[in-house]
């Protein structure tokens, strides 16, 4: 059974990119995956100040959420992450969780991410798709660097009302998909 984590770094509960990974999640569930959600607006997870004590004993320093999340992250098979466009990059929630993927940047934590894939969900206000594009080319990079393959994209241009994005039925129907697909392997 896949273990899937989706992640919503808007701070906004039931904005567009809470609906987005929850659809996600929604088409992964219907073919049983075993499914689990957060939000970082609700957790304390500090920054990164790359004192690479995680290096030395495989533990951060930093007694915050995040000692739960790396567990999670590990025990997950996929990762959604999810993040509104702000100023052309990501949320800082979603910026400060990258950050401590610094975390899993040694022999021995890198382990712990081998065989993980990502998503990255992405929704904006303004129609140009081009909008997204600095963001993208960060997770894409950042990805590739941590050796998790970046295996879908859900890109939506257009969104800015609180959930308006549950209005396009289209979206809806492929990010519905995209879930279900997720858990069946097809991927
Ligand atoms: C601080 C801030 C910065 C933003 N910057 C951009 C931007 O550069 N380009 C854009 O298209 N939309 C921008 N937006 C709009 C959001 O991307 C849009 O409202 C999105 O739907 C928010 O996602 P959410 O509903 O999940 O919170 C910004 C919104 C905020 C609050």
């Amino acid at each position: 059974m896949k273990q899937i984590l989706g992640i919503v770094g808007s701070p906004r509960i039931n904005g567009n990119t809470h609906v987005l990974v929850s659809k996600i999640l929604d088409g992964a569930k219907e073919l049983n995956a075993k499914i689990d959600m957060i939000f970082l607006n609700k957790l304390n997870i500090k920054e990164c100040d790359g004192c690479h004590v995680c290096w030395e004993v495989n533990q951060c320093n930093k007694n915050d959420d995040m000692i739960n999340i790396y567990q999670k992250i590990i025990e997950s098979d996929i990762l959604i992450f999810g993040t509104p466009v702000y100023w052309y990059g990501p949320t800082g929630l979603m910026k400060l969780f990258l950050d401590r993927f610094v975390f899993f940047n040694c022999p021995e934590n890198r382990e712990k991410l081998k065989g993980k894939k990502a998503i990255l969900v992405v929704p904006f206000e303004e129609v140009n798709f081009d909008t997204a594009t600095p963001l993208i080319s960060l997770f894409e990079k950042s990805f590739q660097y941590l050796e998790i393959p970046l295996i879908k994209k859900l890109i939506v241009p257009g969104v800015t009302k609180r959930g308006e994005v549950s209005e396009k039925k289209e979206i809806m129907e492929k990010a519905f998909q995209l879930g279900k697909n997720l858990s069946s392997g097809n991927s």
